[in-house]
């Protein structure tokens, strides 16, 4: 089935990728910018695949913010003052936070610890009425974004709304090559955001692309 998202800050590497892996599954992305223009001409720039019926537009945050399903992908810093003004558009969506509250100390990342436990939680504290699910934190851009390929990486999904989890679990399952797991409610969340710091750490040391993958759970998963 084919969706609508609206991915607000999506002019970053996070969210162009995430937009060219949603395209090539077949749904609609619109590209949220501050700036509109900027939005557009990344987006022009996007290599998409031509022999799917999944489109990509550059637009405004607040466009994205009308989607069906709205996907937060700013700076964990940016959050409040992005999200707030759209809150009464968010209100009862699926909204995904793959946000990491991380920074970066020399050549190391480090966890960040919020008021709120991590970004998804602080995504959830400004918008009370919206269903955020906290997903794909901790898949590299690139490797998102590179839609001929399998993603080969298992993918963490936690969020209050158990509807809207599964939801998300569903769509990232049509990925080729890539699980979704339910790893509960947004209370997880902060420990994947750290763990992505871990999985930075690892790719700057060994020169690596690393992704997660979970052991002893084959064949179905029950949900
Ligand atoms: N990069 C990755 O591999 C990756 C993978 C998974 C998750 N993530 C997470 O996804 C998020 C985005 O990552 P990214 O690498 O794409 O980040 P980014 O390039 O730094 O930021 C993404 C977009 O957010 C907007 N933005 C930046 N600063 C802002 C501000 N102060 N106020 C409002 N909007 C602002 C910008 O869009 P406009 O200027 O067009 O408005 C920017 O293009 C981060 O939280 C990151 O931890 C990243």
């Amino acid at each position: 089935m084919s969706e609508v998202f609206g991915i607000i800050g999506g002019t970053g590497p996070a969210g162009l990728g995430l937009a060219q892996r949603l395209c090539s599954l077949g749904h609609r992305v619109v590209v949220g910018s501050r700036d509109e223009a900027r939005a557009e001409s990344v987006v022009a720039e996007l290599e998409l695949p031509g022999d799917s019926p999944g489109t990509v537009v550059g637009s405004t945050n607040e466009t994205a913010a009308r989607s069906e399903i709205v996907v937060v992908a700013t700076p964990w810093d940016a959050i409040a003052r992005t999200v707030s003004p759209l809150a009464e558009l968010l209100s009862g969506k699926i909204v995904i936070s793959m946000v990491n509250a991380l920074t970066r100390q020399g050549s190391e990342f480090q966890a960040l610890t919020l008021a709120r436990g991590s970004a998804a939680q602080t995504v959830q504290s400004i918008l009370p009425l919206s269903r955020v699910v906290a997903a794909l934190q901790h898949v590299p851009a690139r490797e998102l974004g590179a839609w001929a390929e399998p993603l080969d990486a298992d993918i963490l999904i936690c969020g209050d709304d158990v509807e809207a989890r599964r939801k998300v679990m569903t769509i990232v399952e049509r990925i080729g090559g890539a699980r979704a797991f339910d790893a509960g409610s947004l209370a997880s969340a902060g420990a994947i955001e750290a763990m992505t710091a871990v999985l930075l750490n690892l790719n700057i040391r060994y020169k690596s692309h690393t992704a997660l993958r979970i052991l002893g759970i084959e064949g179905d998963r029950p949900w």
